[in-house]
């Protein structure tokens, strides 16, 4: 008879936050994906980011959105289906959603899963007889849309936001590549956050009430709480800036002290002034996302733009 190896008290490596916690411990620099913000805390927390009055992108995509919503929903069409990539809170889509003709279905897709069941079940009530299929799923991952029987319409996807800057330029590449295969004959609309004085994108990322220094933080309080981590949350001190030469906002938790970590059986060495990259937010131009879009085979156009040119909803045309 073998004799059991006493268990380890501890998560097995085999989710996708775990092994992704387990490289950043191990390589240098630390990098660890955004999408491991959104937990339910952190989708929270997310909600409240995008309320400050420092962080502009929601209100303005908001208001672009009311401004053009009737004009978008007719390049639509009737019967199209809707699918939101990161679809949080279902705020923005409500807005298409009422100005669409007979949408034939709206598919949210999140991998907050308490958070998207949430909203989802608010969209009904408000949308009782819209056909609404939420899918949680990581949208970086393959996906497998659940058939559609007899629609008529477009597909159409959703992904405002500026989300598409969390990905390395190569990554929004591949995205978009995906994406107009899903979508082929249809049009994505998304959103993106257009480069402006790093005056301004500094303020958003390091808004005074420490909303944005939380969310970050939860990355590491997250894993204190499923992976059983040991992180000295209070020792870590967020750091957001504005890198113009690669365009992007950089968000870091930087360790106050010196530190071990556990993880599993292992421990980790964090010295006084480490690192760990939890975010990259890229910014574009008009002339860059028309290049992106145009490389991953879409045909951009038109473009909606707020009147202080900070943010821009655009129609990608997908080939057929
Ligand atoms: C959800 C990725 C668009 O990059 O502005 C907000 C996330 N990070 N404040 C962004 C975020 C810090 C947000 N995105």
């Amino acid at each position: 008879m073998f004799i059991q190896p006493a268990r380890q008290p501890s998560t097995p490596i085999s989710n996708p936050f775990a092994q992704d916690m387990l490289a950043a411990l191990r390589n240098r620099p630390r990098w660890i994906s955004p999408k491991h913000f959104y937990d339910a805390r952190g989708s929270a927390l997310f909600e409240q980011i995008c309320a400050l009055p420092e962080y502009y992108p929601t209100r303005t995509e908001l208001g672009i959105l009311q401004r053009h919503a009737s004009e978008i929903a007719a390049l639509m069409g009737e019967q199209a289906e809707l699918i939101e990539f990161g679809a949080g809170s279902l705020r923005k889509v409500r807005l298409l959603l009422n100005a669409m003709r007979a949408p034939a279905r709206f598919v949210p897709i999140d991998i907050s899963g308490e958070f998207l069941q949430q909203a989802a079940r608010e969209l009904r009530q408000d949308f009782p007889r819209l056909n609404i299929h939420s899918l949680v799923a990581d949208y970086t991952q393959p996906l497998r849309l659940p058939s559609l029987p007899s629609s008529q319409g477009r597909r159409i996807g959703f992904f405002p936001g500026s989300t598409i800057g969390n990905f390395q330029p190569r990554e929004a590449e591949d995205f978009l590549r995906m994406a107009a295969r899903l979508l082929q004959g249809g049009a994505l609309i998304l959103g993106v956050d257009l480069i402006k004085s790093p005056d301004m994108l500094h303020q958003a990322y390091n808004d005074a009430q420490g909303i944005t220094a939380a969310f970050n933080l939860n990355l590491l309080a997250r894993a204190n709480r499923e992976l059983g981590t040991d992180f000295k949350l209070d020792q870590f001190a967020h750091y957001a800036f504005y890198n113009a030469p690669q365009q992007r906002v950089e968000m870091h938790l930087i360790s106050q002290c010196r530190q071990t970590v556990r993880l599993n059986h292992w421990r980790f060495d964090i010295a006084e002034g480490d690192s760990f990259h939890t975010e990259n937010s890229y910014k574009f131009t008009l002339d860059g996302l028309k290049r992106l879009a145009t490389q991953a085979g879409f045909t951009p156009g038109p473009f909606w733009i707020d009147p202080a040119r900070l943010f821009c909803l655009a129609w990608l045309q997908a080939p057929a």
